[in-house]
């Protein structure tokens, strides 16, 4: 059983966390976990699917009791949904047994990786940019809080990856698990 602390990346909707997380779950010999897919195949719906019948308030209770479970298990690269940081307690939960790395990203890159994907109904329809930098400006105070932080505009994935890994390997080297901050 793998028993290195977990890689947690977190950030805003198209920061890179799948992506970036796929390539450094790689590198690192980790297992990659996408929160929403786990999410997905659990309730057996899509994430849209899951927001149109049950709502967004619903939404974060899955969310919640997903990664708490996922939480529990060690040896993992983490990408999860960008409004993680909605509920403290989910990095609280996350943290025990994982680095926390939040991938910066600006509105503008935001947008033009988020749009037209299936999984972002919060960003969906015609308003959906304005929408997006209404949630960017909300939420950022809380990315802010993550002390670790990675930038993820305009850089190639391998770039973002490298970085990712460099941070998890100097933060698991200095305090050995457990480490949010
Ligand atoms: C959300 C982000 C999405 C997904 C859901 C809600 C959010 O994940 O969890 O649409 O509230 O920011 P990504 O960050 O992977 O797009």
């Amino acid at each position: 059983m793998d028993t290195r602390p977990n890689l947690v990346l977190v950030g805003f909707m198209g920061s890179g966390k799948s992506s970036v997380g796929r390539l450094a779950a790689a590198d690192l010999g980790l297992r990659f976990v996408d929160l929403d897919h786990e999410i997905e195949q659990r309730e057996g719906a899509t994430i849209t699917r899951i927001f149109e019948t049950c709502g967004e308030e619903e939404f974060r209770r899955i969310e919640s009791k997903v990664a708490t479970e996922v939480a529990e298990r060690r040896g993992q690269v983490i990408a999860t949904g960008g409004g993680i940081v909605l509920r403290p307690v989910n990095l609280e939960r996350l943290g025990v047994a994982g680095v926390i790395v939040h991938l910066h990203v600006t509105p503008e890159c935001a947008w033009a990786r988020a749009r037209g994907h299936g999984h972002r109904p919060l960003v969906a329809g015609p308003d959906g940019e304005a929408r997006l930098r209404e949630l960017f400006a909300k939420r950022q105070p809380l990315y802010d809080a993550i002390p670790l932080s990675v930038e993820g505009s305009n850089r190639p994935p391998r770039a973002v990856a490298a970085d990712v890994v460099r941070v998890y390997r100097r933060r698991v080297d200095a305090g050995g698990s457990g480490i949010r901050a």
